[in-house]
């Protein structure tokens, strides 16, 4: 399953990494939440692919390593959402769902 598209109203703000909202519930190092608002990402169903930030347009994503986490060592932080042009690209690329893009939720 993927990423909730109504994960701001369906959970909680946990606090802000890297200067980007998080998405409850947060649990280190099982439980990470999701990342970004306008560009968000599911940290706990990404599995470090990789294809989001090698194709996006306008290099929204940084690597950030997320040690112990069980899908994956490292994760794609959303650091330039504001920079997204809304393309989709990742939405549509990521094999396992973690990105949803809204740029209401900016
Ligand atoms: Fe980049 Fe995704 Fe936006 S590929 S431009 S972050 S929709
Ligand atoms: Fe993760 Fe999907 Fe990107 S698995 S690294 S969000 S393509």
């Amino acid at each position: 399953m993927g990423i909730d598209p109504n994960f701001d109203a369906n959970r909680e703000k946990a606090g802000e990494e890297n200067g980007l909202d998080v998405w409850g519930p947060v649990e280190p190092p099982e439980k990470l939440g999701i990342h970004g608002s306008h560009v968000a990402v599911d940290y706990d169903i990404c599995i470090a692919d990789g294809a989001c930030l090698e194709n996006c347009p306008v290099d929204v994503f940084d690597w950030v390593d997320t040690p112990d986490h069980p899908e994956s060592e490292r994760k794609v932080e959303p650091t330039r959402e504001d920079q997204c042009i809304d393309c989709m690209l990742c939405v549509d690329i990521c094999p396992v769902d973690a990105i949803d893009v809204d740029p209401s939720r900016s």
